[in-house]
């Protein structure tokens, strides 16, 4: 037996501040980017899923109590099978992607895979999109073994183009607000691409969690940092990028909402080197973009997302962005806009 087909359509997203926070209590400021993921689910009737990405050529067919492969598919499986243990669906299904989100470039493409199967399979009462998102960031977590925080599911679950989603990781509050009509944001492809389940992610993560541990509490970027006078080497280095970064996102919201763009692009700066030095999630070939962009121009830039390659993220002028990013392309002919 089959039934109806549903399809949804879900953006990536990028992070415009509060990078690395998003499990230690933070506010965070993500906001939707044009990429976005289609995806159909029509129920087959049978004990397999058939999965078919208009990016990768070959159907995947899988049964549907199967570990994760390690491979594109987990998003997909692992959200199907979190939505038949809440009962949202029954049995196998058809499920077809097709998606201009670049993978492997912090935008988020991951999260848009599970939160857009999750959407084709939810009933009508599952309404609430901060519980989808949270079941999300389970699948990321639990299936994946992606130990993320809960930004990129809400970001790309309850996010609208053109507002910054100041939100609240403690308990999913958000606030949606307009991006200033003087603010051009742009998101730049380096070239360089960086996977979230090779292992770094999962590291520096750690680091921060022996530092939860160690001062007793989930709230690094509400903690005194009078308390980390005994902590010590890169341990000590990723605790004052979190709590540093607190301070700064929740300057970023104030500035955001009093117009500031030279306030706001000093924040990404000071986040930028902070991400580089202290977090030591950055690479050469994205400080150099960085540099340049904010040297021809750029009332400011950073890397986004996790690092270790992927995106940067620019504030500039809007009257002034076609010479900027000309003069940019000229200086790192790989880099593509993404926004
Ligand atoms: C990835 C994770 C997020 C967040 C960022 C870094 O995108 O999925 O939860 O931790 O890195 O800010």
């Amino acid at each position: 037996m089959s039934g109806e087909t549903i399809g949804v359509r879900v953006p990536g997203r990028v992070n415009l501040i509060g990078e690395w926070i998003d499990f230690s209590g933070g506010t965070v400021l993500p906001m939707p980017i044009r990429s976005e993921i289609r995806l159909t689910r029509t129920p087959n009737g049978t004990d397999t899923d058939y999965i078919q990405s208009a990016e990768f050529s070959d159907e995947v067919q899988v049964g549907i109590h199967a570990p994760a492969a390690r491979d594109w598919t987990d998003a997909i499986r692992g959200a199907l099978q979190a939505a038949r243990v809440m009962d949202w669906i029954e049995g196998g299904q058809d499920v077809t992607v097709r998606s201009d989100i670049p993978v492997g470039q912090g935008l988020s493409s991951s999260a848009a895979t599970i939160v857009a199967t999750l959407k084709a399979c939810r009933p009508a009462h599952a309404s609430d999109d901060v519980a989808l998102a949270q079941a999300a960031r389970r699948v990321e977590n639990e299936f994946m073994g992606v130990p993320c925080g809960i930004m990129d599911q809400m970001a790309v679950a309850v996010g609208r183009r053109g507002q910054v989603l100041a939100l609240d990781t403690r308990d999913c509050s958000y606030e949606l607000v307009p991006i200033p009509e003087d603010w051009e944001i742009v998101v730049i492809q380096s070239g360089v691409r960086r996977e979230l389940a090779d292992g770094s992610y999962k590291a520096r993560q750690m680091e921060c969690q022996q530092a939860m541990d160690a001062l007793g509490t989930a709230d690094l970027c509400q903690a005194d940092p009078a308390q980390f006078a005994g902590l010590d080497g890169a341990v000590a280095k990723r605790v004052r990028h979190v709590w540093s970064e607190g301070q700064r996102s929740l300057a970023a919201v104030a500035a955001l909402k009093a117009r500031d763009r030279a306030a706001f692009g000093a924040l990404m700066q000071a986040s930028h080197v902070s991400l580089r030095d202290d977090m030591e999630v950055s690479v050469p070939v994205i400080d150099r973009i960085v540099e340049d962009a904010v040297a021809l121009g750029a009332a400011g830039a950073r890397i986004t997302g996790a690092g270790f390659g992927g995106c940067v993220v620019a504030l500039v002028a809007p009257e002034s962005v076609h010479t900027w990013w000309a003069a940019l392309k000229a200086r790192h002919p790989r880099i593509e806009r993404a926004d």
